[in-house]
């Protein structure tokens, strides 16, 4: 059995980014810049706003923030995306969700320009995806390939179970496994035999949203698990959607949490921070 350390990887990503911004400076070309926004002071939102500004000063690319109160009304969200789509200084745009109640995260999506969706969260992105275009991709799944493929986990041929069907996880992951010719199943809270199912997989990525629910008795001897969700038990401490302990001697490969997919997402961000420029 083999633990993904999801943070060396994503270091390696990086150093390589890192690298590549270096070579872009040395030549004179335009350095990116993320503008990242965040509505209201979630404490977790600040915490995922503040690594992703600390990654952009590590790679070498700029980034502005933009704290509004929570209190922001939409059209005064929409104004900045609106002048920042605009500024040709701001390569990518971020708004860190959730946004607060009052404001439809639907159309704040949709206003920020296509050629900045750094998090591959617009129709367009998605739809790209999905054709097979080349696009922004959506940073946690993307991360995930990333650790199959730098871990040497073959996809083409295997059977993929994805359990979860979000916007922003599920479905733009299972894409990106069929992408990767796998064969692929969605399973979501309307599965039947979800047992079954899951231990049909060879590649089991889980994103439910329920702590530690995946327990041995949903995996194959000798699969690949990997774990998407993050969750603060009573004590303190991080868990994921997979029981880790129950789980983890069953498999060939398996993530942890914290230390897995999480510090991915942020190198995947990354990534798309320097594409197209
Ligand atoms: N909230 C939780 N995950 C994400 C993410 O990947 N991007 C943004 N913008 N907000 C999030």
């Amino acid at each position: 059995m083999q633990i993904i350390d999801g943070k060396k990887i994503s270091q390696e990503i990086k150093d390589e980014l890192k690298a590549k911004v270096e070579m872009m400076k040395a030549n004179g070309d335009k350095i990116p810049c993320l503008a990242v926004i965040q509505v209201g002071n979630d404490p977790a939102s600040s915490v995922y706003v503040g690594n992703k500004k600390k990654a952009c000063e590590y790679i070498g690319i700029g980034s502005k923030s933009y704290e509004l109160p929570e209190e922001t009304s939409q059209d005064e969200l929409l104004s900045l995306i609106d002048a920042l789509n605009n500024d040709d200084e701001i390569t990518g745009i971020l708004v860190q969700l959730p946004v607060p109640k009052h404001i439809d995260e639907d159309t704040i999506i949709r206003r920020i320009s296509p050629n900045k969706d750094v998090d591959g969260f617009h129709p367009m992105s998605v739809g790209a995806l999905l054709i097979g275009e080349d696009g922004f991709l959506s940073c946690t799944p993307a991360g995930v390939i990333q650790l199959l493929k730098r871990s040497g986990v073959e996809i083409a041929g295997k059977e993929c179970v994805v359990i979860g069907r979000s916007n922003i996880v599920g479905k733009p992951m299972s894409v990106l496994l069929l992408r990767e010719n796998g064969t692929v199943t969605i399973c979501h809270s309307r599965t039947k035999n979800l047992k079954e199912v899951c231990k049909r997989a060879d590649i089991l990525v889980v994103a439910i949203g329920k702590p530690k629910m995946i327990t041995s008795e949903y995996v194959k001897e000798g699969a690949c698990v990997i774990d998407v969700g993050i969750h603060r038990m009573e004590n303190g401490k991080l868990c994921g959607d997979v029981d880790f302990e129950d789980v983890a001697e069953h498999c060939s490969f398996i993530t942890p949490v914290p230390g897995g997919v999480g510090p991915m997402t942020i190198a995947m961000l990354m990534n798309n921070c320097l594409k197209n420029i």
